[in-house]
């Protein structure tokens, strides 16, 4: 693992840019993974400045998002499509064919698992970026996740539920299940660059970069990645 530490949200947002650039300048038909959360959020909105500055195209560009709820409408403000859209997709010059997060027609779930899978066998993420939940998950791989797992449906933790919340009028919107990239399907990219920021996160990271590697903390086994970038601000790197 490479830990770059640095100041705090926007320095850890900056750095991120550069290297997204970097491997964009090296492929401009990357394959990038994609997370949600706040975390990326600083990073999206550098990338759609450097986009509008002409610095950066996503026209070849293509996308895989790490997860979507289960039991939202994909057009809810809340689904992971509409923050994907509302925070890069609709203010940068992608094709819309070649983004990607699960579908999560109720009907016919087991069939969105499969299709997302095979999807993801057929292609090599060259840069997949990653958050982290307070428990240690990436995606929504929670806790007691195998390692050998691809993409399945997932009943959300307690824990992670309780941070999502500030995203909803109450605990009992949060969904309860989602659909995510597996941890085996995580572990194929090329290159795993996770970002981290603030003091509720200090702990996870400290159990991911030192702890034993364990499916108690799911983000752990990213020590056993050959190409694993963290960075982390002051705050987020304050047990290493
Ligand atoms: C969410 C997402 C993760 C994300 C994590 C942390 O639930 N499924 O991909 O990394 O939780 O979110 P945040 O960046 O808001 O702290």
């Amino acid at each position: 693992m490479n830990i770059i530490k640095v100041k705090n949200y926007e320095a850890m947002s900056k750095k991120a840019l550069e290297l997204v650039i970097h491997q964009l300048n090296m492929k401009k038909d990357s394959t990038l993974g994609l997370a949600t959360g706040s975390t990326p959020v600083g990073l999206y909105q550098q990338l759609i400045v450097a986009h509008k500055n002409r610095y950066i195209s996503f026209k070849d560009v293509k996308t895989f998002n790490l997860d979507e709820y289960i039991g939202l409408d994909r057009n809810h403000p809340e689904s992971y499509f509409s923050f994907m859209n509302r925070h890069l997709f609709e203010h940068i010059d992608i094709s819309e064919d070649n983004i990607h997060l699960p579908n999560n027609d109720i009907n016919r779930l087991e069939e969105d698992v499969k299709a997302y899978n095979d999807l993801l066998s057929k292609n090599t993420i060259d840069l997949q970026i990653l958050g982290i939940g307070t428990n240690g998950h990436i995606g929504f791989n929670e806790p007691g996740t195998p390692f050998e797992q691809e993409t399945f449906i997932v009943d959300l933790d307690m824990k992670t539920r309780e941070d999502n919340a500030r995203f909803f009028d109450s605990i009992d919107s949060v969904p309860k299940q989602a659909i995510t990239m597996g941890i085996k399907n995580i572990m194929k990219a090329n290159h795993i660059l996770l970002l981290a920021s603030g003091a509720n996160k200090a702990e996870a990271i400290k159990k991911m970069v030192d702890g034993p590697v364990d499916i108690t903390h799911p983000a752990s086994v990213l020590q056993l990645h050959p190409n694993c970038t963290v960075i982390v601000d002051e705050a987020a790197a304050s047990q290493l």
